[in-house]
């Protein structure tokens, strides 16, 4: 059998009944805290490969909507995608950290991520009891996007340019998770692949949101063994300049930094192979994984 973390969870050895009261309990001022603000949500990594840790992952959406949180979803896919494009017989390519895309591989991207996997994740969060949308960025205008900087290198990839969020907007006051596929749209009808964690950035910054979460599949940022609780921009610039962050961490860090300096204040990075990792960071003191802070914030806690 593969290995799964699911595999470790033991339901039949039940916790006393007072200590689940407890740790529903220590939820509570939290769930007050959160009720009606909006929490995005990359969602990528091995959370989105194994079956059992999908549906961990579309509960635990489903809870946080239930009690009050406007959920958006951001998703990635850049392995069905790749799949499917080794069938057609196109081959990846990355730069970066970034997907090289042609008008061969939008056709792979558009029906794969906007798609099947699109649909897959709204799917799960229904059987859950949760009600997903699927939501492609040209949809109503949603995801508005232009050619990347480096597009001569890159080919379709976009860059947001604007995020239109009545749709996103329309769909969480009537209660539901926008599930939202990250390609964009131009004037002049191209179409274009985004990065997932750009994307989701873009669009906590244009919904004001309280929270960004990148569900990913590690710990936390690592240098070298450790993991990493918080990190500021400085440190960052540094990991990356000597090739400690890499690959598609790059995105996903930059587009973090981007994101705090817009106003959004809480960002984290989590594990989606740990179980209930998205509770944890929400409802619990210390949060898990790492946290994106300021120089500021950074300054204070070595002063602490
Ligand atoms: N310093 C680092 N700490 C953690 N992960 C890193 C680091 N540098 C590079 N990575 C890589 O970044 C990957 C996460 O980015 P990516 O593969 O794009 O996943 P996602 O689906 O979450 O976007 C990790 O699996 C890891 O291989
Ligand atoms: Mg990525």
């Amino acid at each position: 059998m593969e290995h799964s973390p699911c595999n470790e969870v033991n339901t039949t050895r039940k916790a006393p009944e007072g200590a689940i009261g407890q740790v529903l309990i220590e939820a509570l001022p939290y769930i007050c805290k959160f009720e009606g603000k909006t929490f995005v949500i990359k969602y990528g990594g091995a959370a989105m490969k194994d079956s059992c840790l999908k549906n961990i992952f579309a509960q635990n959406v489903t809870l946080l909507r239930k009690v009050g949180i406007r959920i958006v979803l951001v998703h990635g896919g850049g392995d069905a995608i790749t799949k499917t494009a080794e069938k057609l017989g196109i081959a990846s390519r990355f730069l970066l950290g970034r997907r090289v895309t042609d008008e061969g591989m939008i056709s792979v991207i558009q029906m794969t991520l906007a798609g099947k996997v699109n649909q897959d994740i709204v799917q799960l969060i229904s059987q859950h009891g949760g009600k997903g949308v699927g939501v492609s960025g040209l949809d109503a205008d949603t995801i508005k996007a232009m050619p990347h900087p480096n597009a001569e290198k890159l080919g379709l990839v976009g860059e947001v340019e604007q995020i239109n969020t009545d749709y996103i907007d329309l769909l969480c006051g009537a209660g539901l998770i926008p599930v939202i596929a990250p390609i964009g749209f131009d004037d002049e009808g191209n179409i274009y692949n985004i990065n997932a964690d750009d994307a989701a950035s873009s669009i906590a910054i244009a919904l004001k949101a309280e929270k960004l979460i990148y569900v990913s599949d590690v710990e936390g940022i690592h240098v070298g063994e450790r993991i990493l609780k918080t990190i500021c921009k400085a440190e960052a610039a540094s990991f990356i300049e000597q090739g400690v962050i890499s690959g598609g961490m790059i995105p996903k860090v930059l587009s973090a930094f981007k994101t705090l300096d817009s106003g959004v204040g809480k960002i984290h990075l989590i594990d989606g192979k740990a179980i209930h990792s998205l509770l944890l960071e929400i409802f619990t003191h210390d949060g898990v994984g790492t946290q994106f802070i300021s120089e500021e914030e950074h300054e204070q806690s070595q002063t602490r």
